[in-house]
């Protein structure tokens, strides 16, 4: 994912890319073909105090190195899921807010153009009520994740969109799930109550040969479908599917990364905060604590469901 970031950075004409940081040795070509220093040790790229880091080690080591950009006076976009527990996802927050710094958390699909139109159209009402949402996220395992299962790295993607797009928080939440060839669970089955009997369903596999990204929106109006891959939405209206033409096609990471600089340089809030991603992860740790005890966990504190995302209101958007 940094190769990624390091290369929209080079191309967003506000930004200034000052060092690349990987223990991997050969991640100093990819500095050079992008004109860059390297380093092996990412505290001497700390040292010299850049504005803003983004974070894209493996989820598990997301707290060291977050505290240590956080001491030498950085923002920070960490790639997602801020933390593997609540309680590393907190000491971040807390440290952030100790030092007046920004946290970003990259849930990059928010940014997906088919979301944003998807979220226009639910907004607008012309789905009618929107009862279901059920998220589809198949493919094959990469052995490069070995710290976290799928909940954790792909349902939070899934956890996020679909609280964000009911602009609540999950009452409760009820899954299945398994291990076949991963040592944590590779396939997995959400449920999530929302207030007002709203359902969210998320299917996850590393199962599967063939990768799907898909979003099963019912209204009671109309049917709304999302591939995110192809970045679509197309709607049923009870008698044809139609194009909304509502859907922009960009790079998410793109649309990211250069809102996360305005904000920097703005000094407005994040699209998508720590606490909004220390959310998903309470959610998904509670899914893994669902389909372990095989029973639901419910989250009395979201019963008088505060506002999804947590960090922007209304008028933040303006
Ligand atoms: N937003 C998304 O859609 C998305 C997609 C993929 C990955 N991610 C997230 O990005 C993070 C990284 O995932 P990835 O797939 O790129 O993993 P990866 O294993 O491909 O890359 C991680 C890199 O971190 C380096 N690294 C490990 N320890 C380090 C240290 N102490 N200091 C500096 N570098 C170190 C590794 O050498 C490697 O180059 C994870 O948190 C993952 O959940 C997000």
């Amino acid at each position: 994912m940094g190769k990624h970031h390091v290369r929209i950075y080079r191309e967003l004409p506000r930004a200034e890319l000052v060092g690349v940081a990987d223990t991997d040795g050969s991640v100093a070509e990819l500095a050079a073909s992008h004109d860059t220093p390297f380093h092996q040790d990412y505290r001497e790229l700390l040292a010299q105090k850049p504005e803003l880091v983004s974070i894209a080690v493996p989820t598990s080591l997301h707290r060291e190195v977050a505290l240590a950009a956080l001491d030498a006076g950085c923002h920070l976009l960490i790639e997602k899921p801020i933390s593997d527990t609540l309680d590393s996802a907190t000491a971040i927050i807390d440290s952030a807010k100790e030092r007046e710094l920004k946290v970003f958390v990259g849930h990059v699909e928010r940014f997906n153009p088919a979301v944003i139109a998807l979220k226009d159209v639910i907004t607008s009402g012309k789905l009618g009520e929107v009862h279901s949402i059920s998220n589809l996220r198949v493919g094959a395992y990469n052995r490069r994740i070995f710290d976290t299962g799928i909940i954790l790295d792909l349902g939070s993607h899934d956890i996020d969109l679909i609280s964000y797009l009911y602009g609540r928080k999950a009452e409760s939440v009820f899954a299945l799930g398994a291990a076949r060839v991963h040592d944590y669970e590779d396939h997995a089955a959400i449920s999530l109550k929302f207030a007002e009997s709203a359902a969210g369903y998320i299917e996850l596999s590393w199962l599967s040969p063939y990768k799907v990204r898909k979003m099963f929106v019912v209204g009671t109006e109309h049917f709304g479908l999302v591939d995110l891959i192809q970045q679509s939405l197309i709607i049923y209206d009870g008698k044809d599917w139609v194009d909304t033409g509502l859907v922009q096609r960009e790079e998410p990471l793109k649309l990211e990364l250069a809102s996360l600089v305005d904000a920097v340089l703005n000094d407005r809030p994040p699209e998508v905060s720590g606490e909004d991603s220390l959310y998903t992860i309470q959610v998904a740790l509670a899914a893994i604590e669902s389909y372990v005890k095989g029973e639901a966990v419910h989250f009395p504190e979201h019963s008088a469901a505060p506002a999804y995302p947590a960090a922007l209101n209304a008028n933040d958007h303006k």
